[in-house]
């Protein structure tokens, strides 16, 4: 019909969307270089493996893989019990970036505009920039969330605000207080993600708001199993929220979404509590370290409360620079331009051999910094 105006194939939101930028793989830099030691210290991945207890749930669960999944629905029950709550306020699904891709396309109508912080985790504005709605956000304040700013920039269109704690890229946190604060200028009818891919190793702080100890009819909580579980490749994450907005998660989500391998790695790392144990102590060694000797060192590091830490360099070449001199030397860490902050780059704590590695490695790279 020619004199009908042509529509792009591509909507223009998609067409001018970065796409998710994974870490580089460890055999990849080992072929490319040459080299036998590679640290990878990018993803935020569990540097132990996986939980053993895990690997032996999914092992078994192997002989029931002609049968469909049930949806989660073992996985809820028994997250449901361990957290006191009610089935109906639990959802599980393909990580905590599964079950967001869900609320973006339960919740979010074409008016509707989503608020973060800049550089926000990469994976969220990859999600939300995909709906083609406006995403709007406000500036780190030293690193920090802005919550007050955040509070004053929500309008009438608003519908969701994303908040991740502690936060990716940058590590920091904010309180209890300070969330009490932000919570009570949002108006009900906005929905607010606290995603807390990173809850484990923070929630021993004491000023750090665990979510489960108050639940809001507008707030969802995000958890995974990729980070302190080591179940980054199985894909299991999960979200507590208000019984209406789960119940209309549910109806978008994948039914069999997660796989019931998934699901059952699930339920045996919850309770593998030994190697919970030496992740988080591991984890905590492995920050002090970090912090401590790159500071030393010279180089600007954000506080950081999650399994990994941010450096803010002098310029985005620095960081480039920086990133490739490591890269030649086995070391992988991740450059943040794609997050939006080009003079940045973030390490994820490994063994502490790994660490060592990173920290003597910088230690011959302070020149391109100072
Ligand atoms: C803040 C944040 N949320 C969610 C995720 C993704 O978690 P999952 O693997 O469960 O999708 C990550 C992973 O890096 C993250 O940093």
């Amino acid at each position: 019909m020619p004199h009908l105006k042509r529509m792009p194939l591509v909507p223009p939101y998609i067409a001018s969307l970065r796409p998710y930028e994974a870490g580089r793989g460890i055999e990849e830099v080992q072929r490319e270089y040459g080299l036998t030691r590679v640290s990878k210290l990018a993803s935020n991945e569990n540097p132990l493996g996986p939980s053993p207890a895990a690997v032996e749930a999914m092992r078994r669960s192997m002989d029931k893989l002609n049968l469909y999944p049930n949806g989660g629905l073992d996985l809820r029950r028994v997250l449901a019990e361990k957290f006191d709550l009610k089935i109906e306020n639990v959802i599980a699904g393909s990580g905590s970036e599964g079950i967001m891709s869900n609320i973006i396309r339960t919740f979010l109508c074409d008016e509707d505009e989503v608020l973060t912080t800049e550089a926000a985790f990469i994976g969220f504005q990859v999600l939300a920039k995909s709906r083609g709605i406006a995403y709007r956000t406000v500036p780190y304040r030293d690193w920090h969330y802005d919550l007050p700013a955040l509070a004053r920039a929500i309008n009438e269109r608003t519908k969701i605000v994303y908040l991740a704690n502690p936060n990716n890229p940058t590590g920091t946190f904010f309180s209890k207080h300070e969330f009490d604060d932000f919570y009570r200028q949002v108006p009900e009818r906005v929905l607010i993600i606290l995603d807390e891919a990173y809850f484990e190793y923070a929630k021993d702080n004491p000023r750090y708001p665990d979510s489960m100890h108050y639940r809001y009819d507008n707030v969802i909580t995000l958890r995974t199993f990729s980070k302190i579980y080591g179940l980054a490749g199985v894909r299991i994450g999960y979200g507590f929220a208000h019984e209406t907005l789960i119940a209309n998660l549910l109806k978008v989500k994948l039914p069999f979404e997660p796989s019931s391998v998934a699901q059952a790695a699930g339920i045996a790392a919850l309770s593998d509590r030994e190697f919970l144990h030496r992740s988080l102590e591991l984890n905590a060694r492995g920050l002090k370290f970090f912090t401590a000797a790159l500071r030393e060192l010279g180089f600007e590091v954000a506080p950081s409360d999650a399994n990994f830490v941010m450096l803010v360099l002098r310029s985005e070449d620095c960081a480039a620079g920086l990133t490739r001199e490591l890269l030649s030397q086995g070391i992988i860490v991740r450059p943040l331009a794609s997050f939006g902050l080009p003079n940045c780059i973030r390490i994820s704590t490994g063994t502490d051999e790994e660490n060592q590695h990173c920290v003597e490695a910088m230690s011959n790279l302070r020149a391109l910094v100072s």
